[in-house]
């Protein structure tokens, strides 16, 4: 195994101390641009359905009030294509005003006078929230006259936004350049030096869980998967289309029929690598998406009517088995229809079991970090990442803008 460096190489600058951090940095006083990641859920009527990534910016927010700094803090929600109400930020300031206990200012609009004229007067400690960025047409595609106008809010840059950072987006990535003072947030250095760890270096045996619904857009990541660990568990729809490639008749189940070679590639390359590939043995199916109906049966008699909506318990045994004697478990992804409560058993179990597995552990991705949450175990993992596209890509080896604009 020791040679998997040189068939996949990682460009060290992405190691957790070689980018800058908020210790580089000479804060005190000083006005400071925040770039977090506040793209939360929000019910219909603007509330916050899950403030996870609101909390996680807090020790970097606090880092700052504690140095005197009055904060300009901006992020994306959603993916509006200009203004528009249900993606405001409106709510989010609402509930980091209760959170910090402080003042939190929304002036309603990306630049402008308004914003301007209240960053001018921003005290030490206190916070400006930006209204979404997307809202903007500048956000994308690095405008330096976008760039320009956030550059003059503040003194020094910092970026806290580890859920997008693999986006090159003007405010995370060209916006960065424009600052020479500027540093990664309490909340990046840490998903970087956890993802690290991984990347770079794991305890072994190292086994990664991949699940979700397709194998498409996980291509990259099994493949630099097969380089790193020493056992890839592989549940949810996507784990379909390698049983369908290696001539299992799964029914009605979900697979992507034009990946069913590139599965083949994939179990090759693993074969040839010594890498085992763990794919689920038995299942819950059931007869449509929207039944409720539950059946418990082998993959290789799944009737043609069925499709699979969750492992079986014995996979789950299997996969049991496998995280206990882990020393470092990566997850993302659930193991089945996760979303509806007679389907999510698979995922549940495995939170349970990363959760009680005495390695390193690691989960990133909704799905999954939701399946921890609701089986009360989060304090039991080792790391929880804000980012489900970024923490893939970190570990995909792929360099990601944000923190490229960050390395020392
Ligand atoms: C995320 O939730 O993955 C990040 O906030 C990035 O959002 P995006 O995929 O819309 O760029």
């Amino acid at each position: 195994y020791g040679d998997h460096r040189a068939l996949h190489s990682f460009p060290t600058r992405r190691s957790s101390d070689l980018i800058r951090t908020l210790s580089d940095l000479d804060l005190k006083g000083q006005r400071v641009f925040v770039r977090a990641d506040l793209n939360v859920p929000l019910d219909g009527k603007g509330e916050v359905m899950d403030e996870t990534r609101i909390q996680a910016i807090l020790p970097t927010l606090r880092h700052l009030a504690d140095h005197q700094c009055p904060v300009i803090l901006a992020s994306h929600l959603g993916r509006p294509k200009g203004p528009d109400p249900s993606a405001s930020l409106v709510g989010v300031a609402k509930r980091l005003a209760e959170l910090i206990d402080g003042t939190v200012l929304f002036p309603g609009e990306v630049v402008g006078e308004r914003v301007t004229s209240t960053a001018e007067e921003l005290k030490a400690g206190e916070v400006l929230l930006l209204e979404n960025l997307r809202f903007h047409p500048g956000e994308k595609g690095g405008d330096p006259e976008f760039a320009r106008a956030l550059r003059d809010l503040a003194d020094i840059y910092v970026n806290d936004a580890f859920g997008t950072a693999h986006r090159k987006d003007t405010s995370t990535y060209d916006l960065a350049f424009l600052f020479e003072q500027r540093a990664a947030g309490l909340l990046i250095e840490k998903e970087v030096a956890a993802l690290s760890r991984i990347v770079e270096d794991p305890e072994r045996p190292f086994v990664a869980i991949v699940g979700g619904a397709k194998i498409s857009g996980k291509l990259e990541i099994l493949k630099s998967l097969i380089h790193k660990a020493n056992l890839l568990l592989v549940g949810g729809g996507l784990a379909n289309t390698f049983l369908a490639a290696k001539g299992y008749q799964i029914g009605k189940s979900l697979v992507e029929e034009d990946l069913l070679q590139e599965a083949r590639n994939i179990m090759a390359l693993a074969q040839q690598r010594q890498v085992m590939i763990r794919l689920p043995t038995d299942a819950i199916t059931t007869d449509r998406i929207d039944s409720k109906n539950r059946y418990h049966i082998q993959v290789n008699v799944i009737p043609v009517n069925h499709l699979i909506a969750d492992i079986g318990e014995q996979t789950v045994g299997k996969f049991q088995a496998d995280i206990a004697r882990a020393k470092t478990v990566f997850w993302n992804g659930p193991m089945g229809i996760f979303e509806k409560s007679g389907f999510a058993g698979g995922t549940r179990a495995i939170a349970k079991a990363v959760a009680a597995c005495e390695g390193f552990t690691v989960v990133g991705g909704g799905e999954s970090v939701a399946a921890v949450h609701q089986s009360n175990v989060a304090d039991r993992i080792n790391h929880i990442s804000t980012g489900g596209g970024a923490s893939l890509e970190f570990i995909a080896g792929n360099s990601l803008p944000a923190l490229e604009a960050l390395a020392l």
